[in-house]
């Protein structure tokens, strides 16, 4: 490694005088490998840069050379300006050390200053795609050269990897690896700054709120001719740092670099690598420099900031940043919202004023396109995380095999069939194999009816159970809510047994039975559409006595609440000690593929099967079979039943401590993954809270966490999160409803 001179602040204010003849204060300023001062005289502010024995004096004219370019070169930035010593030198020459004094620019690092707005982040990108287009034809023999930060040349950084901390290298070796597939051969070159790093980077820093814009980007001390992509991708390393949206922070920079000096589809593929990259060659040279000198502050703070960026991007799902930074440069896309309008069915919304354009899913998480990472925390469709490895590639293996009906034999189908009768009680022992939960509780209703001879239904108040003719009939959430017509004369509706509401449940479903006679019994097994509603004790085993000591038959709608998320059980329906007639299933069983199912007893599909045939063309298929296998794998190998039971369960009580600090919260309620938060504006009267439950849904939209809201009065805060979601992610949440919440309309206690 260079030594630096070492001179003090009252050397440098001597040498300021003699060599300047200027009367100045001195103070010495961090650097990596020179001596710099700030320098104050009467009126004016300087930086004297002492620069090492070794340094080459051709670099320096390369920089007082680029400085005069840029100065002329129309960036919108403030350059420093080279002064003359006593002599007429730019370049004076002292102790056997180059001197140069340099007029100050003023403005406050970047790294300094936060939030770090949209404008802020554009101005930095426009600045340099300005420097690049002001630099693009200027050559100077001294920039034909490699130096430590030389992008373009990491590998001599990745020779320290080996020094890295053993419990960390595994989260660099797959950015160096990246690199090392990068082809260079493609990408322009040019003279670049080098080192827009965040202490580099001048902002005008105004008064808090106001909009501030980067001013000046100092220390050309890393010029080189490389590739221009460079100056981009370590800009961007830098613009990453301590951001929650690091991604969605980089692509605002890159957009406005590519506005003013466009990039190319190449260089746009490589951006993030080499960006990622940069970071790694931080973490490297750190560990190398600091095992040359401990103890140098200047290294701690970036290395840790570094580390922190490249823990952050290493949970970032594989293409995805890549996606985003090809996007931002893409220029402004059609709205997607009204090109959606143009074709689409009218009678489906949005979720959100703001409507998300999701582009990818990994595990408990969702990214736009704009950079921007979710916590998702109502998702039970992604049951074992969005796209899990095992579930794609069983899906994709498959696929590529085979796909057809069910009127083959097939391994698949038969062992999926015993898997999933396995975690059921007998005497449930019988499957159909469908394609929704519409489709599986449109099934049940036959069964039933088959079964009974009747086609009475007792439904529970506000369910829903599917979007086919039969089931919105026996869905209260559409027949009494908009467009609806009203209830069908052979449904009898019960109320929801909320607890919190105390509204009256006992003998409810027992006097409906008595009303009706056979019927069918259609009971989430906890209350979804209801305001995620844990059923009472002992309600479902006395509903279900009451139904079939009437004849009639009990369907366990399970579409939501099944296949683990109770957590104390694979089934909620075991919460209640109960065993259905019929079970329904959708969702989290294929992870997002489209699959449904119904069990039954061999008694009732024996009742089913007068002749007709049941056919359901993709039901059951070797996709969906491999798909369903898939997922009941990962319930049981990555043990989410007990992640739900445990995760939840810490999650509750975190949710209950929060109710006590915020009066909106009237009632926290819950089962494994399966979670309630319901709003009132009064905790005696219990009147709802509807708007400011969608307020608070849309505030955590933009704090990167998505929530719904359900319940017969809109107030209820659903959370039914995929069942990778871990203790940190109930954390998260817990905090951002806090930052939620802590403003009006939400008052304190
Ligand atoms: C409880 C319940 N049952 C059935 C369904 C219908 O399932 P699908 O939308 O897959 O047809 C839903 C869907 O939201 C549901 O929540």
């Amino acid at each position: 490694m260079r030594t630096a001179p070492r001179y003090t602040c009252d050397d440098a204010a001597r040498l300021a005088a003699e060599v300047y003849g200027i009367a100045a204060r001195a103070e010495p300023l961090p650097s990596e490998r020179d001596q710099n001062f700030r320098l104050w005289d009467a009126g004016a502010q300087f930086i004297l840069k002492i620069s090492n024995r070794q340094e080459e004096r051709a670099i320096l004219e390369l920089q007082n050379e680029a400085l005069r370019r840029l100065t002329a070169g129309g960036t919108g930035l403030e350059w420093a300006r080279v002064v003359r010593d006593r002599r007429g030198r730019e370049i004076a020459e002292a102790g056997g050390h180059f001197v140069r004094l340099l007029t100050w620019v003023e403005g406050e690092c970047f790294a300094n200053v936060r939030p770090h707005s949209p404008e802020l982040l554009s101005s930095l990108g426009r600045g340099l795609g300005r420097i690049d287009t002001a630099l693009a034809d200027f050559d100077h023999p001294a920039a034909h050269r490699t130096h430590a930060w030389d992008l373009r040349h990491a590998e001599t950084a990745w020779e320290h990897a080996g020094r890295l901390p053993e419990a960390r290298r595994g989260l660099v070796e797959p950015l160096i690896e990246a690199w090392q597939r990068v082809d260079w051969s493609g990408f322009r070159t040019s003279i670049i700054h080098g080192d827009a790093n965040d202490y580099n980077v001048l902002v005008n820093a105004g008064p808090r709120g106001h909009s501030s814009h980067v001013v000046g980007i100092v220390d050309l001390g890393d010029m080189l001719r490389t590739a221009t992509v460079c100056e981009l991708a370590i800009a961007l390393a830098y613009a990453m740092l301590g951001e929650r949206d690091p991604i969605a922070a980089g692509a605002c920079v890159a957009r406005a670099y590519h506005a003013e000096y466009p990039l190319t589809d190449s260089e746009i593929a490589a951006l993030y690598t080499l960006s990622a990259a940069r970071l790694a060659m931080s973490v490297c040279h750190a560990a190398w420099q600091t095992a040359e000198a401990p103890g140098n502050e200047y290294l701690n703070i970036s290395n840790a900031s570094a580390w922190a960026a490249i823990e952050a991007l290493s949970k970032l799902p594989a293409g995805w940043a890549d996606e985003v930074f090809r996007r931002a440069c893409a220029g402004p896309m059609r709205d997607l919202a009204d090109a959606r309008r143009a074709h689409l069915g009218p009678s489906l919304s949005l979720s959100y004023r703001e409507p998300l354009h999701i582009i990818r899913g990994w595990r408990q998480h969702l990214y736009d396109a704009s950079g921007r990472a979710y916590l998702d925390c109502v998702n039970n469709v992604a049951h074992v995380g969005h796209c899990h490895p095992r579930v794609v590639a069983a899906e994709a293996g498959q696929a590529a095999l085979l796909n057809t009906n069910t009127r083959y034999l097939h391994e698949n189908l038969n062992e999926y069939l015993a898997r999933l009768a396995a975690t059921l009680p007998p005497p449930l022992s019988v499957i159909y194999l469908v394609c929704s939960g519409s489709e599986a509780n449109e099934l049940a209703l036959r069964l039933a009816r088959a079964h009974t001879g009747s086609d009475r239904v007792i439904v529970v108040d506000i369910a829903y159970h599917g979007n086919t003719s039969a089931l919105v009939d026996i869905s209260p959430y559409k027949f009494n809510g908009p467009g609806g017509r009203g209830k069908s004369a052979h449904v009898t509706v019960v109320p929801v047994a909320d607890e919190y509401r105390s509204v009256r449940w006992r003998g409810t479903v027992a006097e409906a039975a008595a009303h009706t006679g056979a019927a069918a019994f259609f009971c989430e097994s906890a209350l979804g559409c209801g305001g995620q509603v844990i059923l009472p004790r002992g309600y479902l085993r006395e509903a279900y006595e009451a139904v079939r000591a009437a004849g009639g038959v009990s369907i366990a709608d399970e579409v939501q609440t099944g296949f683990g998320r109770a957590g104390t059980n694979f089934w909620m329906f075991e919460t209640q000690g109960v065993v259905p007639d019929i079970v329904t299933m959708g969702k989290p069983i294929g992870n997002g593929h489209p699959i449904g199912a119904v069990a039954t007893t061999a008694e009732i599909a024996a009742s089913f099967a007068n002749g007709m045939e049941y056919f359901n063309t993709f039901g059951g298929n070797p996709v969906s079979c491999a798909v369903g296998l898939a997922v009941l794998d990962a319930i049981r190998d990555e043990g989410l039943q007990e992640n739900a039971r445990a995760t939840g369960e810490y999650l509750l009580g975190e949710l209950r401590q929060l109710a006590e600090r915020h009066r909106t919260i009237g009632d926290v309620r819950g089962q494994g993954l399966f979670l309630g938060i319901e709003l009132v504006r009064d905790r005696g009267t219990k009147e709802p809270a509807a708007e400011e439950a969608s307020e608070l849904v849309n505030r955590m939209k933009e704090l990167g966490v998505l929530l719904s809201t359900d319940g017969p009065f809109h107030n209820v805060i659903k959370i039914k999160p995929p069942l990778v979601f871990s203790r940190d992610d109930a954390g998260v949440l817990v905090s951002r409803l806090e930052e939620a919440l802590a403003v009006p309309p939400f008052p304190h206690l």
